[in-house]
């Protein structure tokens, strides 16, 4: 199972064991990992499920689409090129490792 890493608002770290297949989004609210909350349910619609992607990850994922790219101009905390909406990142082995951090808010 590919590891998650996730950088906590607080400074604190979690490691989460994803499933692949699932959703970088699912794997942190079945831990009910901090920050992470997800308030569409993965429907890209709610942006609350935003993380800035380490730089060393962001270039091994898939590109943002259209529907992405839009939902990540209203979240809280100001996006920035690393920035993802977790729901869209579905686990793979490749991604075993991957770092994550959570925004200090989300709303
Ligand atoms: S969970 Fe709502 S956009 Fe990802």
């Amino acid at each position: 199972m590919p590891n998650v890493e996730f950088l906590l608002a607080d400074g604190g770290r979690r490691v989460v064991a994803a499933k692949v297949g699932e959703s970088l989004m699912y794997a942190a609210t079945r831990t009910l990992t901090p920050g992470i909350v997800a308030e569409c349910g993965g429907n890209l619609s709610c942006g609350t499920c935003h993380v800035f992607v380490d730089a060393a990850w962001s270039s091994r994922l898939p590109p943002k689409s259209e529907e992405e790219e839009m939902v990540l101009e209203g979240v809280a905390e100001e996006p920035t090129e690393h920035s993802r909406l977790s729901c869209q990142i579905r686990m793979t082995a490749e991604l075993d490792g991957i770092v994550v951090q959570v925004p200090a808010s989300q709303r």
